[in-house]
């Protein structure tokens, strides 16, 4: 089990395998928390290529790495010759020679892919225009530690179909949850993928928040517009007008539903402050599970 060297994709990965990620998730959290030395990767050194903003990432990627006995490293572009035109091909075969793993977050998927075909060592997605793998797995930790369990409950996600939406279908389906995508037309996620999910699942995309909504265990929300469509924000607010996570949308999901939001949050657009407060325990649980899920990626991608 457990034989890839990279991270890039949850569709890579079976479900046993993304249970495993779990079950070695919550090990290492419970270690955290007890303070108990936990330190897998002694002595090796994660680089992390950062091409957009980040806090989570950033943050978790790094402490993660102190946490097991090793040491990251950031690689901003704009200080590598990367940023100056060095290629992917051989900015992978410098790094292989130094580092033990590369974490990467970048616009093109396929930079991504380039980057591990010509890396010795594995490679992490950090979030690309596609794919955010490592927030999907931090995310089904935060539902099966409040519900116990994955399969059979309904996720229901509320606005772009961009990479989180991308990952939370793969991630889902593959767990054998229900899920239910509202967006709005020309929003919809990957087509292909959604062809998979109908297949593979219990899958379903409209442009109708409430019939989407309808008794959903775990209501999810991201923002309007990501890293990189900043020139966009205006006709998104107008797209995406009425896709907000409100009471309604709450009222109309499972009693007691859960409220997720992979953060940064734009409160009054994707999630009404309200709503946003009452669920922050959940959402904040998210944001650490981070660590905990990255944790376990780092172990058992680079402690082979
Ligand atoms: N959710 C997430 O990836 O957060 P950052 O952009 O802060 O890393």
């Amino acid at each position: 089990m457990f034989d890839k060297k990279d991270f890039l994709l949850l569709m890579d990965y079976s479900p046993e395998e993304i249970a495993a990620l779990l079950e070695l998730a919550g090990e290492l959290k419970a270690k955290k928390r007890a303070r108990a030395p936990h330190a897998l990767l002694p002595g090796k050194t994660l680089g992390m290529i950062f091409e957009k903003s980040s806090t989570r990432t950033r943050v978790s990627f790094e402490v993660g790495m102190a946490d097991l006995g090793g040491h990251a490293l950031l690689l901003s572009p704009h200080d590598m010759q990367l940023g100056r035109g060095e290629s992917i091909e051989d900015t992978a075969r410098v790094l292989s020679r130094y580092l033990d793993g590369i974490m990467i977050r970048t616009f093109e998927q396929e930079k991504a892919e380039k980057l591990a075909k010509w890396s010795s060592i594995p490679v992490i997605n950090g979030l690309t225009d596609y794919a955010h793998p490592c927030q999907i797995v931090a995310d089904l930790l935060t539902i099966k530690e409040h519900r116990g369990r994955l399969a059979g409950l309904t996720l229901c996600y509320v606005g772009d179909g961009f990479n989180v939406a991308n990952s939370l279908i793969a991630g889902c389906v593959k767990m054998g949850m229900r899920v239910r995508m509202a967006c709005p037309s020309g929003y919809f996620p990957d087509p292909d993928l959604m062809a998979w999910a109908a297949r593979e699942g219990d899958f379903l995309c409209t442009p109708d928040v409430l019939a989407a909504a309808a008794g959903a265990d775990v209501l999810y929300t991201d923002v309007w517009a990501s890293m990189g469509q900043d020139d966009e924000v205006e006709a998104r607010r107008r797209a995406f007008a009425g896709y907000q996570i409100d009471q309604s949308v709450v009222a109309t999901a499972a009693p007691g539903c859960m409220v997720l939001h992979d953060l940064p949050a734009h409160k009054g657009e994707e999630i009404d402050f309200d709503v946003f407060e009452a669920h922050a325990d959940e959402i904040f649980d998210q944001a650490e599970n981070r660590l905990h899920a990255q944790k376990a990626i780092l172990v058992k991608l680079m402690g082979k």
